[in-house]
């Protein structure tokens, strides 16, 4: 975590921001001098308290467009601008594809995908009124390993590759990036409640850096893409996973 103040000023909408890899993306857009509005299922009471006093909780399911444009109705409000928007509301239930109903299909794709289309749309007046914008979507290395029981779950996160290269596209004349970071298989709370401990030092023999991810480890990446820094990458997808998926 930095204590630049590389961010300084920033508004940073940043969703899934109770526990795991978003709080620690949170606390270290935070630390960097941007107003973070956290955002989860339920206030995320835990993640502000480790903010600064300018941070923001908000409860709202982001895969639905009441609540998302709830949220951008309170951030144009409040803060009357929206800088940075970073997408990591995510659930990875595992079932192999016999075991998959439609109901958890669903759900996968809204939460994790469906999400991002409307925090985009709930935001994107603020972010263009701006003329400066960074959007990063968490999508995940593992699209590219063997691992089964997640069809679902890789269908989504390439989804949000190719929705990450169409905004690029369609947003770059706004001064708006667009890129996707994707972590390894880390130790958050997500992921134990789902895998062993074991299971995730498994993965890791597998990167090039041979230890499990921890939830901070994809931090510093999101804060180079929502920089100043970053004024020239967008569309791009950046593995920051220890060097298993080497695209
Ligand atoms: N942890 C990993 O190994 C790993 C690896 C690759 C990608 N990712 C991705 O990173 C992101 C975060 O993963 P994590 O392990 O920290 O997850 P986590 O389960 O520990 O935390 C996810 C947070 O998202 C919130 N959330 C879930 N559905 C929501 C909704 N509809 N609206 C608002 N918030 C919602 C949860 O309440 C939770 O606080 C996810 O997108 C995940 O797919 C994680």
């Amino acid at each position: 975590m930095s204590n630049s103040q590389t961010h300084a000023g920033r508004v940073a909408v940043v969703t899934g921001a109770g526990r795991g890899i978003v709080q620690a993306i949170a606390r270290d857009l935070d630390a960097r001098g941007a107003i973070v509005v956290a955002v989860d299922l339920e206030k995320p009471a835990e993640t502000v308290a480790l903010l600064g006093p300018r941070a923001l909780g908000f409860a709202a399911g982001v895969s639905d467009p009441l609540r998302t444009a709830a949220v951008g109705a309170a951030v144009a409000e409040r803060f009357g601008r929206a800088d940075i928007f970073v997408n990591n509301a995510g659930t990875f239930p595992f079932r192999e594809i016999g075991d998959l109903d439609y109901a958890t299909w669903r759900r996968v794709l809204a939460v994790n995908l469906d999400s991002q289309y409307l925090m985009v749309k709930a935001l994107l007046p603020l972010m263009r009124q701006g003329g400066w914008g960074r959007i990063v979507n968490l999508t995940s290395n593992s699209i590219v390993t063997a691992t089964p029981g997640l069809s679902h779950y890789f269908a989504s996160k390439m989804g949000i590759i190719g929705l990450t290269r169409g905004l690029a596209n369609d947003l770059a004349a706004d001064g708006i990036t667009v890129n996707a970071v994707g972590p390894t298989l880390s130790r958050t709370p997500g992921v134990l409640a789902e895998r062993s401990a074991d299971a995730v030092s498994q993965v890791a023999q597998a990167q090039a850096i041979k230890r499990p991810g921890e939830a901070g480890d994809v931090a510093g990446t999101v804060a180079f893409l929502t920089s100043d820094d970053a004024a020239f990458v967008t569309g791009q997808t950046v593995m920051a996973d220890g060097g298993l998926a080497r695209l």
